[in-house]
């Protein structure tokens, strides 16, 4: 598929998540993604089928595919959201975001990238088991629906 990862600045996020229905799958909801925006240190890409300088005009007109979401303090990167859409999965998309992600801040120096995800979430889980991520932690029946978080790690170290 011909398609940009690119960086965009973060509020694009909202524009683009109110058309990527998948996000209600991972439980997150507006507010929250409203609240992960605040700050500067917000990182935020998507994966678009539209030339990247196009994207970055928040063209949410159907062309985009996916992004990723995340915060970086000091040596950590959290990553909060992650999201493709169905008809665009098993594409290596997610895959490429995350690893553009992670390209751009280990520019910055060695960090830990982490994050929590549901349990019974076995895409996602799959996912970063495939991008080196171990799980670290879990805690029990954490989110409302009874499911356990499971804490996923990667210490990425400058190359
Ligand atoms: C999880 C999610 C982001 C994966 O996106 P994707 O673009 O389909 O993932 P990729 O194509 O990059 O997959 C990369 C690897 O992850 C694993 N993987 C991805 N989806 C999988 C699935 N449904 N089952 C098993 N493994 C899966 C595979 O190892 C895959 O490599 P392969 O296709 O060569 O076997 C997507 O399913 C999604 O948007 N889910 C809803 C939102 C969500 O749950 N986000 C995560 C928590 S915030």
């Amino acid at each position: 598929m011909d398609r940009n990862i690119c960086s965009v600045n973060p509020s694009i996020i909202l524009a683009v998540s109110r058309q990527i229905d998948e996000i209600q799958e991972s439980g997150w909801n507006e507010a929250q993604i409203l609240e992960s925006l605040k700050g500067s240190r917000v990182r935020a890409k998507v994966a678009a089928r539209i030339p990247a300088a196009e994207s970055r005009e928040a063209r949410a007109d159907g062309d985009l595919l996916g992004f990723v979401l995340a915060r970086r303090i000091a040596d950590v990167l959290e990553i909060d959201l992650v999201g493709v859409r169905h008809g665009s999965r098993r594409q290596g998309i997610a895959r490429a975001l995350l690893e553009a992600l992670i390209e751009d801040e280990n520019l910055d120096g060695p960090f830990e990238a982490r994050l929590e995800l549901a349990a019974a979430n076995e895409p996602a889980l799959c996912l970063y088991v495939r991008l080196a991520f171990v799980v670290v932690g879990r805690r029990t029946r954490y989110y409302p629906d009874g499911d356990d978080a499971l804490l996923l790690s990667r210490q990425v170290s400058s190359s």
